[in-house]
């Protein structure tokens, strides 16, 4: 069953002067895929992320998740359908620093007002899956990085959504940190069936990914699958992103 699909997309920003970020994109994804996005730095990344997550809208072309538009629902229905659906992670983590991390990983359910034992069994299970029982009364400045970043991903998988979207989420991290959050997001598509989209410049984190998409200039340039080994496949990436081009720094940030 596709998840997602991605009719003709194009995005152009700007009236006077304008700029070609996206052109006639199309992707269909299943359900229960993990999916990599890599390209050059301004190759358009972030910007189909935002159009997929509902954020910034197509200038032309369809987007349906689940088979549904969602370009078409009204300002509070998008909302809904956006905490409800979908999930988000971040390079930044986007914590409320005035919420515990508890707090913070259920904000989505809080927001739904859903029953507060409901929301606490909930938080138990997902903190469990996660390791990360110990933090939950911390603050945001009290946890590490990487704790940090998984108390975001718990919190984008609390009410299990049709679509898991992450921009960068190991960019902040050391390897050990990237290593321990790609082996979680491994998990949850594994043992929850989450569908993943994540964009990533590192071609360490892209390995952990069924399938990898590579975009040049806001079009779609290649994409690969993984095979058995993801040490192969980390190697295959690390060709194609030799292939795309772009300067070195844009390029795979290589993890040993
Ligand atoms: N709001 C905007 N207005 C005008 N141009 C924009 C806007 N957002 C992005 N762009 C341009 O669109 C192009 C694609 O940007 P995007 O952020 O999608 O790239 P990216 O692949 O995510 O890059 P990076 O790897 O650096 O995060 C860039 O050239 C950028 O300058
Ligand atoms: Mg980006």
């Amino acid at each position: 069953m596709e998840i997602l699909k991605l009719k003709h997309i194009s995005k152009i920003y700007g009236d006077k002067v304008q700029f070609s970020a996206l052109k006639n994109i199309n992707l269909n994804i299943e359900k229960g895929e993990f999916i990599g996005i890599m390209g050059p730095s301004g190759s358009g990344k972030t910007t189909l992320l935002n159009v997929i997550s509902t954020i910034d809208h197509p200038t032309s072309g369809e987007v349906l998740i689940n088979g549904e538009n969602p370009y078409i629902l009204n300002h509070s229905k998008l909302a809904l359908f956006r905490r409800r659906k979908l999930g988000f992670v971040f390079q930044d983590f986007n914590l409320i620093d005035t919420l515990t991390i508890g707090e913070n990983i259920v904000l989505p359910l809080t927001l739904d007002g859903h029953k507060v034992s409901m929301m606490e069994k909930k938080l138990k299970d997902v903190a469990a899956r996660l390791g990360i029982e110990n933090i939950l009364s911390k603050r945001t400045y009290e946890v590490s990085g990487g704790q940090a970043q998984r108390a975001a991903i718990a919190r984008a998988i609390i009410h299990t959504p049709l679509l898991l979207l992450a921009d960068e989420p190991t960019g902040n991290l050391d390897s050990k940190a990237a290593k321990d959050v790609m082996e979680l997001f491994e998990c949850i598509n594994n043992d929850m069936g989450v569908t993943t989209l994540m964009v990533t410049h590192d071609a360490k984190s892209a390995s952990y990914c069924h399938r990898v998409i590579f975009i040049k200039d806001g079009q779609l340039f290649n994409e690969i699958h993984r095979g058995e080994s993801r040490q192969k496949f980390y190697q295959q990436i690390i060709d194609v992103l030799s292939l795309l081009g772009g300067e070195e720094h844009d390029i795979a940030t290589v993890r040993f």
